[in-house]
């Protein structure tokens, strides 16, 4: 995957086997942005693509009118308000003099094989050089001297680009009031954006929206990336859909106050831009300091958005996510929250360990509950220790102890970022939430955030978790985090420095997440907001899945994991199987099919397994055993949407194995539909010239048949039960 710089033109030509990347140093020295798409052939010259003409209203870069250029009329590669571009920015500086103008150009580049770590920040990494290329293009401000590095790296097996951007400050200091990751000038507006909206309980649901002239897009100013709006935005030509056509987008790799933007302007160019959102953002540099975005994914296919989400999964999987757990699967938890609450004991933690041993249950998580005087939601967050004998007369070491000698892994709670106002920590340090001196700090979940731009406070909390981990025979960790963040002020910072907080604070969060992987390598952290608040590529670096939703309902989950695939791997999605009526909507589905969702994600219990029927036991045994059999076909395989439950009664998906010999159908149906016409469901991703058995011989077809005919849903032929919310799992295996 070569990048090219060709020194006649001043031209960068960054392309693999899928997509190429074009700039250019314009003639006024700044970055111009050529092309992005589907790969072209190496040539010297594409400066035809650079408009020059005068228009009516523009302004212009130079008095000659031989060299001068409208920067309203260019595509960019970085660009900035206050000149000839009146459109959305990728950066602001305020500099001394307290004017906002800047003049960026092209200084110096280096390209060189593999990929640089980003300092303190999560990224996508390469683990042999040859894996991928990057070029750093150097730009200088002509009066500051301040320079703004930015950075590509070109995979050779995806079609993306990653980007990221460093701003070093010159001689004199400068105040970085928007510093977005990637910028990208499309020429043409013809698009449909995508993207992943909801709410708690409704994460990533996916919307689509025409651009029109103006500014779409979707945010965070939360503290957190949120449930509202995943970061992440796609803008699909009008006719692409899952299995073709041209989709472009940005996946934003950080958890914390985001914009992804597309600005249309008046000849119909679309900006696309992905960062940290400004409004909530001021970072004040000293002379010679640097300050680094984080990390935005840039992906262009012309497969559809099944091909955009193949991109991501396969990058996501094994690029982004790290260590010890990468490349195993999970094991099967049960989690006792939707059991017990807080109100548990020793004794029926360990009764519900039993059952879930004897069922073929890997892992016993305990939630909620075990640490300080937590009765409730009121008391007990920040005192990481167990003060309740009563409760759990062994502490947590004696615990974790007796579920090893049942045969369990054990896995425990924390939500290592909050206090409670009734608790030891608070008491103590009333001063280390973020709030701001004469204002009210608004509770959240009778909870409030702690301050984790400041060092000490993150240094506390390692400690805390450091004991009790080092302490007891610990494999898992679920780390919740269960508010947004509100009145972000601290106490440690001067007035000159608060609009950084919330960046300090996730990169408090980082730093925590980074000190503990290193400390316990084999731990599996799994992270959590309220169920999917946090689901987003930053955290998926520390802690390689995410509890999707605490909306565990099977025909809600259809359309959240739906959703949350577009961008996330299987791999990444926590599904349990929870009991009836389901806490959240209230809805009776059966086991099968609350099993036949959860099974396409990272598969464990929610439910309180000492109270289920012998033959409710009978099928658990078997949902295990399946799962068992299945579980690396599901956590490696390629994986494609093939019915959309927003739009229709019935959701579908499929995930062939990478020989293409193997693969599994979840299929589900919302409402019962009788005397029903034809309804083919057509696959994707076999072997055409393969022969298939479905379903252990109920059709025997090739593979092209299966795709282009597809298979014939009749409800009978595939045992599909005479009920609302019935659904089937499909086996496909080479004969
Ligand atoms: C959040 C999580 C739940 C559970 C509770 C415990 O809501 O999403 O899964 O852990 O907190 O308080």
């Amino acid at each position: 995957m070569p990048i090219c710089y060709h020194e006649n033109t001043r031209t960068f030509h960054l392309y693999n086997g899928d997509v190429s990347y074009l700039m250019q140093v314009l003639s006024n020295g700044q970055m111009g942005q050529l092309y992005f798409g589907k790969k072209l052939r190496d040539r010297e010259d594409f400066s035809y693509l650079v408009r020059t003409e005068e228009r009516a209203m523009n302004s212009y870069t130079s008095e000659d009118r031989k060299k001068r250029l409208s920067l309203q009329q260019v595509r960019q590669e970085y660009p900035s308000y206050g000149t000839s571009d009146f459109r959305s920015p990728a950066f602001e500086i305020q500099w001394e003099d307290g004017s906002r103008v800047s003049d960026f150009c092209y200084a110096s580049h280096v390209i060189f094989k593999g990929k640089r770590k980003l300092e303190g920040l999560p990224a996508v990494y390469v683990e042999e050089d040859g894996e991928a290329d990057t070029l750093e293009i150097t730009l200088a401000d002509r009066r500051e001297g301040a320079r703004l590095i930015l950075s590509y790296t070109i995979f050779r097996d995806y079609g993306v680009l990653a980007r990221s951007v460093r701003i070093v400050a010159g001689e004199r200091g400068c105040r970085l009031e928007r510093v977005m990751s990637l910028n990208l000038d499309l020429p043409d507006s013809d698009f449909v954006s995508v993207q992943l909206s909801g709410a708690w309980a409704r994460e990533r649901y996916v919307r689509e929206r025409r651009l029109e002239e103006g500014l779409q897009g979707v945010y965070s100013m939360r503290g957190a990336s949120s449930s509202e709006h995943n970061p992440f935005l796609a803008l699909r030509r009008p006719d692409a859909g899952e299995g073709s056509g041209e989709v472009y987008a940005v996946s934003l790799i950080y958890s914390g106050n985001h914009l992804e933007l597309a600005d249309v302007d008046q000849n119909h160019v679309t900006r696309l831009l992905a960062g940290i959102h400004p409004d909530t953002f001021s970072w004040k540099l000293e002379p010679g300091e640097a300050f680094q975005s984080p990390e935005a994914v840039l992906v262009y296919t012309d497969r559809g958005l099944n091909g955009m989400s193949g991109i991501f999964h396969g990058l996501y999987r094994t690029r982004l996510r790290r260590g010890f757990w990468r490349d195993r699967a999970c094991p099967i938890i049960i989690n006792n929250w939707e059991t017990t609450g807080c109100d548990f004991t020793e004794e029926k933690i360990l009764e519900l360990a039993d059952t879930a041993k004897s069922l073929g249950v890997e892992m016993l998580v305990l939630d909620d509950g075990w640490f300080g005087d937590r009765e409730n939601d009121r008391t007990g967050l920040g005192d990481w220790y167990v003060t309740n004998f009563q409760k759990l007369p062994h502490g947590i070491a004696g615990l974790a102890e007796k579920v090893k000698e049942r045969g369990l892994r054990f896995g425990l709670w924390f939500e290592p970022e909050m206090v409670n106002k009734d608790s030891r920590l608070f008491r103590e340090h009333p001063d280390w939430i973020l709030q701001v001196e004469g204002r009210f700090a608004s509770p959240g979940r009778n909870q409030h955030v702690l301050d984790f731009s400041r060092q000490e406070v993150v240094d506390y909390i390692y400690d805390a978790m450091e004991k009790v981990l080092g302490s007891a025979d610990i494999s898992y960790i679920k780390w919740d985090m269960n508010r947004y963040i509100t009145e972000c002020g601290s106490a440690a910072y001067p007035a000159d420095r608060q609009g950084e907080l919330f960046h300090r604070y996730i990169l408090g969060v980082y730093s925590l997440y980074e000190r503990l992987n290193a400390r316990f390598p084999e731990i599996l952290f799994e992270s959590c907001s309220s169920g999917g608040s946090r689901f987003d590529p930053g955290l998926l670096y520390y802690a390689g899945q995410t509890w999707t939703s605490d909306n565990t309902d099977a025909v809600e989950r259809v359309r959240i994991q739906y959703g949350t695939s577009y961008v996330y791997p299987l791999c990444s999605m926590g599904a349990h199987v929870s009991d009836v009526p389901n806490q959240q909507s209230g809805r009776i589905t059966s086991m099968a099919t609350r099993s036949n969702v959860a099974h396409f994600g990272v598969f464990g219990y929610q439910m309180n397994l000492t109270a289920v029927t012998d033959s409710e036991k009978e099928e658990i045994r078997r949902q295990i055993a399946w799962e068992k059999e299945h579980r690396e076909l599901i956590r490696c395989g390629r994986f494609y949407r093939l019915r959309d439950p927003f739009r229709e009664n019935t959701g579908a998906w499929l995930v062939v194995s990478e020989d293409r010999r193997e693969a599994l159908v979840g299929y589900y149906q919302i409402y019962r539909e009788v005397n029903t016409g034809w309804d083919f469901l057509k696959l994707e991703g076999l072997d055409p010239d393969r022969l298939y058995s479905v379903n252990g011989g109920v059709q025997v077809s090739y593979g092209d048949e299966l795709m282009n005919l597809g298979i014939l849903l009749d409800q009978e032929r595939f045992g599909i039960a005479k009920e609302d919310y019935a659904s089937v799992i499909l086996h496909i295996k080479a004969v």
